[in-house]
């Protein structure tokens, strides 16, 4: 309804804001200045004892100093009683003693028409519901008792069922005298271009009545029973009443189910809905067969601040996701914003509950991942960083997505958590424990310990493309493997170095988890334990029959646990250590291509220190297997003493 020109200020001038904001606060009235109707009291939109809200009546306004809260009386009236606009117009325009004009008389007529049409879609409701308990229903009847959908269930989401045949709804409206063009616009008969007799719709089909917030009935879903049906579900037509994408299923009964341990919870089928109801999760909606539009976004936001969306857990569930993702970010503020919840590949929320029960689809509600980790998720998978170039992509990616976001505030909290997550994402995790050659040991020196592990994606890139210094480290695993199953008493003693040892070939990697998962029993004796399985026990067979490993002193020593001991240490700080070498290098030299700073030369000298260490060893006799290592260290120099950083600032 729209108002006359100036009636808005009228009623302004009749009302004084003190009167109407008087009845919710106490004045404080040594602060206010009654007669220049200037009053001040505690705000009533924020905690406080200090009267820090000021009202202002010449002007109409409001304002709090303390939390900025502000606005004229019909703002007031919207905030602290929950009124819509026109509801607050209309409760101070009876105050002012003003009557409401007269509403626009074409948009009456429109109103109008619209309840007539709503009116004919409850009537259609009312049959499909009878309907299903005719004897022609018995299939539809078994279908749904066959999806777990009892009486209780059928009656609260008013499922009916549609005969098939093609004038049944239609002689039962034209019978109640409802006219055949008003069936026509309501979309439940479709009339034929030939200008011959309208059909119905819906034919053989369960349906599903779609209500507005408002409790009206505005379209319907059909859904075939026969699993080779054309459509699987077929939905009213867009009609005066029924606008698909500013509609959503069950949107009223989850407006009122919503609260603080009700999350709203978005799903992509009318079934899922239901099942998620009838599980607990009473507030549930969702969209009506397209992906999620704008105004249904800003629906769900009016019923809830961060709704949880249910994505199917397959690609074109996280496609969905990611485009309902790019649809919400120049939307969201501190109070609107959208969580994810990711099901099981395959499965959307009706087989989760199937399978799992209301634990399983509780777990993955409450493991419901923030927005800022699906956009993690989306710049980041599947791809490898080992490139300035590609990190540069990276940064502009997320600074792209970072623009859209609209909310100042927000944005900066986006871009703290996003470089929070590319910092964790691309430094390599310090251990916990040193492991330390002997010499180290008791040095009384405390060192810091080597970048422990390369990301996947390095790995994959530099460590194991199959060079020298790749081989290298193959034949040192197998030593160290080799020494362990010489020696098993030993394994207790390297236990966290043999965790943090993730080898490079699947075998390697079988063997060094069950030496990891061997009992302490079977630790005493010297003999290869047989008790490994199958995998790890071949890999054992043939790591042992290795020329290198045959050869080397601690594997042909087996009586001398303490020389084995100190092989194994030797072994372990060399693995590390030239892993540790090849991040940091990766690292500096990706970091060069950005701003070098001290925390670069830190880094570097700690690179270098730590490769300085190893090789400082003099046990290095026995299983020196000469790998790639002078490389990789004078390329690092190559770096510390041109000093690369210096020269790129410039
Ligand atoms: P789904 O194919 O995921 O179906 O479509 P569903 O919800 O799991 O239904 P059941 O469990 O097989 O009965 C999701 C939604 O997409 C729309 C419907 O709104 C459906 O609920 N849809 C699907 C259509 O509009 N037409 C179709 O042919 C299929
Ligand atoms: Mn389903």
């Amino acid at each position: 309804m729209s108002l006359p020109p100036g009636f808005l200020d009228e009623l302004r001038n009749r009302v004084s804001i003190s009167s109407v904001v008087g009845r919710k606060v106490t004045w404080d009235m040594r602060k206010s200045n009654q007669a220049k109707g200037d009053f001040w009291a505690p705000c009533p939109f924020h905690q406080e004892k200090s009267a820090s809200f000021h009202v202002d009546d010449r002007k109409g306004f409001y304002y709090c100093f303390g939390c900025h809260a502000k606005g004229d009386t019909l703002k007031f009236l919207c905030e602290t009683e929950n009124m819509g606009f026109m509801e607050a117009v209309e409760v101070m325009a009876r105050e002012a003693g003003m009557t409401m004009p007269a509403r626009d008389p074409r948009a009456a007529e429109k109103a109008d028409r619209l309840s007539e049409l709503a009116e004919v879609m409850d009537g259609a409701a009312r049959f499909f519901r009878a309907q299903l308990n005719s004897s022609a229903a018995t299939a539809a009847r078994e279908y749904l008792r066959g999806r777990g959908l009892d009486a209780q269930t059928l009656e609260r989401f008013e499922i009916g069922f549609a005969p098939d045949a093609r004038h049944t709804l239609w002689a039962h409206l034209t019978g109640a005298g409802v006219s055949p063009d008003k069936i026509v616009e309501a979309g439940l008969a479709i009339a034929p271009d030939d200008g011959g007799k309208p059909y119905d719709r819906f034919r053989g089909r369960i349906i599903f009545p779609i209500r507005d917030t408002r409790g009206r009935c505005i379209a319907f879903g059909g859904r075939a029973m026969d699993p080779n049906a054309r459509a699987k579900y077929l939905n009213s037509p867009e009609t005066p009443l029924f606008d698909k994408g500013r509609s959503l299923y069950n949107a009223g009964p989850a407006r009122a189910a919503t609260g603080k341990d009700t999350p709203l919870i978005v799903a992509e089928g009318y079934m899922d809905v239901i099942a998620l109801v009838e599980a607990g999760f009473t507030a549930a909606v969702a969209p009506l067969g397209t992906a999620i539009t704008g105004d249904q976004l800003r629906m769900i936001w009016r019923i809830s601040p961060e709704p949880i969306i249910a994505l199917d857990g397959d690609s074109a569930g996280l496609r969905a996701g990611y485009r309902l993702m790019d649809l919400a970010l120049p939307l969201l503020s501190p109070e609107q914003s959208l969580r994810f919840c990711l099901l099981p590949e395959k499965m959307d929320p009706d087989d989760v509950l199937r399978a799992g029960g209301t634990g399983a689809m509780r777990k993955l509600v409450d493991g419901a991942l923030p927005l800022v980790q699906l956009l993690w998720q989306r710049e980041t998978e599947a791809q490898v960083f080992d490139s300035p170039e590609r990190r540069a992509a990276l940064d502009n990616r997320l600074r792209g997505a970072l623009d859209k976001i609209a909310d100042k505030s927000l944005r900066s909290h986006y871009a703290e958590e996003l470089r929070r997550l590319q910092f964790a994402f691309f430094k390599p995790k310090r251990a916990k424990q040193t492991p330390w050659s002997p010499s180290m040991r008791g040095s009384g020196k405390r060192f810091e310990a080597p970048p422990a592990h390369a990301l996947q994606a390095t790995r994959a890139t530099l460590l194991a493309n199959g060079d020298s210094a790749d081989i290298a480290e193959r034949m040192r695993e197998e030593i160290i493997l080799a020494i362990l199953l010489t020696h098993p008493a030993l394994r207790d003693m390297f236990m966290t170095d043999l965790e943090r040892a993730e080898m490079r070939t699947t075998g390697h990697e079988t063997l060094r988890q069950a030496l990891l998962a061997l009992p302490q029993k079977h630790l005493s004796d010297h003999a290869l334990p047989d008790t490994l399985p199958e995998a790890a026990r071949l890999e054992a067979e043939r790591i042992m029959e290795l020329g290198h490993v045959r050869i080397a002193p601690p594997v042909r020593n087996h009586d001398d646990d303490e020389f084995a001991r100190k092989c194994l240490e030797e072994e372990f700080a060399k693995l590390f250590s030239r892993r540790g070498v090849a991040v940091e290098l990766r690292e500096a030299t990706e970091d060069m291509a950005e701003l070098a700073d001290e925390g670069l030369t830190w880094r570097l000298r700690q690179a270098a220190e730590s490769r300085n260490r190893a090789e400082r060893s003099r046990l290095s006799d026995s299983a020196d297997l000469g790998e790639d290592r002078a490389a990789l260290s004078g390329e690092l120099q190559r770096l510390i003493e041109s000093e690369v950083w210096v020269k790129r600032k410039k």
